[in-house]
């Protein structure tokens, strides 16, 4: 049988995808998602862009001291203070990645650098250099490759190796390629690019036309060796690569394609959910591999050819990504072992103390549901993992509201351990919730988005409530998780408030 070839997957989440509107996270959130990317077996977490602003330079520098398996890129123009900035930031890194980037297009040369081929061609050789001075292993990406002139291109990655550089990246930042051009490009560059079978040779996809995975598995086909994407396929636009698109592509179709990758494919539904509940971006319900309906059979024909042999309609299955299955049904008389145990086999590692805070969190809610199944299960830890303890707790609330009378609300919240009150009234009820914490936060936020859905099935299902605060220009999310929507939405307006008071 032939060998396959090893794919690397160069995990840009907290990169291009964080950069998206409505993505950002902060820096505990960042640390969670690069525990699990780690978890989930990627080869490179791009962990941000750390001249961009201290908030990135501190993550990248967090990320950095505590992943271990897998290399830590910082993304940097290739401008000396740039690589400098990168080079601090990764420095702690067990392995630490420096990757530069300069267009190579006619148009970005000409009206966004305003530089000359010769130029460019000049401060690729040193900026490489200069990264390689610090760094043993640096990633060069030739912005916008695939609108470039080829040949002028393959001069500026023999430059990129020849001054040291370990991965040539072909970007398609505008997601303008076609598969069949992506393929030719990468043959093309193989053929032309002195020095390029010593190194790496990456693509980077945007998904504009919805190109991005068709154009990662064509490179991979002509020969890249790494690809770069996103959990859900997040980033600039509509999107980069996803990363368990590709992944799952790679290992369904491995006949065809002849290659793998390191990724864990039972923990790609966790990562999923995880990443969606910290931006607060639900994943569509027909998003491929991670969507609700990805693996729902609702026609009859199709439920009875997978009844009578799921590989009728089933080219993977549901618990190859971690979807969970719902073996066993937790209840109120469960007991601390059969929680652990559960948890355990849904590929949870948690702390003595994570796991009791868990249980507490489980029996309250055992207490309203009848039975608590495994999607509940995997919300409860996210959202524990999530939402850090902060300055505001709900107490207790009564909201009032009906037909011809104005809701009422009244919360209390435990504020540095004292108890104060809010009390409003509002032509809704969430309203008035809402305006009843203002008062107690002393704070003004402007609700910029509000969504819920629910996590499990049933009519006593949880549901997670996402709020987007908007607070003197910054944008904030919180999360909240109950059987009671009203009690969802003032849990994530609470949440928000805490992200808010953090950092003032
Ligand atoms: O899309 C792009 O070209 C990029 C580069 C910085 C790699 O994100
Ligand atoms: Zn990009």
């Amino acid at each position: 049988m032939n060998e396959r070839k090893r794919i690397r997957v160069f995990d840009t989440t907290l990169r291009d995808g964080e950069q998206s509107p409505g993505c950002s996270m902060n820096l505990q959130e960042k640390l969670e998602m690069a525990r699990q990317l780690e978890k989930l077996g990627v080869d490179i977490i791009e962990a941000g862009f750390a001249i961009s602003s201290p908030d990135d330079f501190k993550a990248v520098q967090a990320i950095s001291g505590v992943v271990q398996n897998c290399k830590v890129a910082s993304l940097s123009r290739a401008l000396p203070e740039d690589i400098d900035r990168a080079w601090e930031a990764v420095k702690g890194a067990k392995h630490p990645v420096i990757h530069t980037f300069l267009a190579t297009s006619d148009i970005h040369m000409k009206y966004k650098l305003k530089m000359t081929r010769e130029q460019v061609l000049d401060q690729i050789d040193r900026m490489v250099r200069r990264a390689k001075g610090y760094c043993p292993d640096v990633e060069f990406s030739a912005e916008d490759a695939s609108r470039s002139d080829r040949g002028f291109l393959a001069e500026c990655f023999t430059a990129a190796v020849r001054a040291g550089a370990t991965v040539l990246n072909v970007p398609d930042t505008v997601g303008y390629a076609a598969p069949q051009e992506m393929y030719e490009l990468i043959r093309y560059l193989k053929e032309h690019v002195e020095g390029i079978d010593g190194v790496d040779i990456s693509v980077h996809c945007h998904n504009d036309l919805g190109l991005a995975v068709a154009n990662s598995l064509a490179s991979i086909a002509a020969g890249a060796t790494q690809v770069e994407c996103t959990v859900n396929g997040i980033g600039e636009r509509a999107g980069n690569a996803s990363l368990e698109e590709i992944a799952m592509a790679l290992k369904t179709r491995a006949d065809y394609y002849g290659a793998e990758t390191g990724i864990e494919s039972s923990q790609i539904y966790r990562t999923s959910r995880l990443l969606s509940s910290i931006i607060g971006v639900p994943v569509a319900p027909t998003k491929p591999i991670v969507g609700a309906n990805a693996f729902a059979h609702e026609a009859g024909i199709h439920q009875h050819g997978v009844l009578n042999n799921p590989l009728t309609y089933e080219i993977m299955t549901p618990e190859s990504i971690g979807v969970p299955q719902n073996r066993m049904v937790l209840g109120k008389h469960s007991g601390k072992h059969a929680f652990a145990d559960r948890l355990g086999s849904l590929g949870y590692e948690l702390t003595k103390e994570e796991l009791e805070a868990a249980f507490q969190r489980f029996k309250d809610l055992a207490d309203k549901k009848k039975t608590v199944s495994d999607k509940d299960l995997v919300a409860l830890v996210t959202a524990q993992k999530v939402n850090e303890k902060g300055t505001f707790t709900l107490e207790s609330f009564v909201v009032n509201s009906g037909t011809n009378i104005s809701a009422t609300a009244a919360i209390k919240l435990s504020v540095g351990g004292e108890t104060v009150e809010g009390v409003a009234a509002a032509p809704g009820p969430i309203d008035a919730a809402f305006q009843a914490i203002n008062q107690i936060t002393h704070t003004d936020a402007e609700l910029s988005n509000y969504s819920i859905q629910a996590v499990s099935e049933g009519e006593d299902a949880l549901g997670e409530v996402i709020v987007k605060l908007l607070h003197d220009g910054e944008e904030y999310t919180g999360r909240g998780l109950s059987t009671d929507i009203i009690e969802a939405s003032i849990r994530a307006y609470v949440n928000g408030m805490d992200k808010i008071h953090s950092i003032v």
